[in-house]
């Protein structure tokens, strides 16, 4: 919902040792003391696989959420070397999980191979954050707004509940470049998302759609008129605990 609680996820995608939770400690310390907060805003880490189970015993009963970064597409157990599925991922307390990371895509991650993963994640009751993001060419040739609705109808399907369901935004161009969209476009994108997710899929509400793409403290300003958006997917600025923190500061200030 445009006025309801917004996201703060952070991507560490291939980063973080254990003693790497000193990060997620201060943020954690520095969200749980926010008087401003009251239920405004949720933070969620996705470390990656080697630290899952560590961090997941140890944020259970704090405010910060813990979420996987991808999953096989296959559920349960199987002879599938180096894969880990969304069963063993809820097994171990995780509930919230990243799928459709552009990374992931550019390595073979196939709309039908998403089409699986989302399906055994919303079997597994997972809350999904599903990325969608056009590229450069796609972004020259005009071709944004096509790929994005050709992104979802792919994979999301209706009888799936979307409050369960986090879109992200990532604009492939934008990711770790520091190119950001104008709030004008981002805007523009961001409704026309959010309608043609409403209308696809007969919702009576609106689905939530974060921004991800060199989303940082500085940048971050140019965002905060975009009442639509419910919050940011950040990678490589949430592998510091300083500017995390001062991303949300600076959306609030
Ligand atoms: P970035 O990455 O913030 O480093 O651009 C965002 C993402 O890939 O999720």
């Amino acid at each position: 919902m445009a006025n309801g609680t917004k996201y703060f996820i952070g991507n560490w995608k291939m980063f973080g040792i254990p003693s790497s939770y000193k990060i997620i400690d201060r943020v954690n310390g520095y969200f749980s003391k926010d008087k401003k907060n009251n239920g405004k805003y949720k933070v969620i880490f996705a470390p990656p696989f080697t630290l899952l189970q560590v961090f997941s015993n140890k944020y259970k009963k704090k405010k910060i959420d813990i979420s996987a970064q991808n999953c096989f597409y296959k559920d349960n157990f199987g002879a599938h070397t180096g894969n880990v599925s969304s069963f063993m991922l809820k097994k171990i307390g995780i509930n919230y999980i990243i799928l459709g990371h552009s990374e992931n895509r550019a390595l073979g991650e196939t709309d039908s191979i998403l089409e699986n993963k989302v399906s055994i994640a919303v079997k597994n009751n997972f809350n999904i954050i599903f990325c969608i993001g056009e590229n450069k060419k796609d972004k020259k040739n005009k071709k944004t707004l096509n790929v994005l609705k050709k992104q979802i109808s792919k994979v999301l399907k209706k009888k799936y509940n979307f409050k369960k369901i986090i879109i992200a935004y990532e604009p492939i161009w934008s990711i770790g470049s520091g190119k950001v969209p104008s709030p004008n476009e981002l805007k523009k994108t961001i409704i026309f998302l959010k309608d043609f997710i409403r209308r696809k899929f007969r919702l009576s509400y609106q689905p939530k759609l974060l921004y991800g793409g060199s989303v940082d403290k500085n940048i971050i300003d140019i965002f905060k008129s975009i009442k639509e958006l419910d919050g940011f997917l950040v990678g490589g600025a949430s592998k510091s605990s300083k500017n995390f923190i001062d991303i949300i500061k600076n959306f609030y200030k």
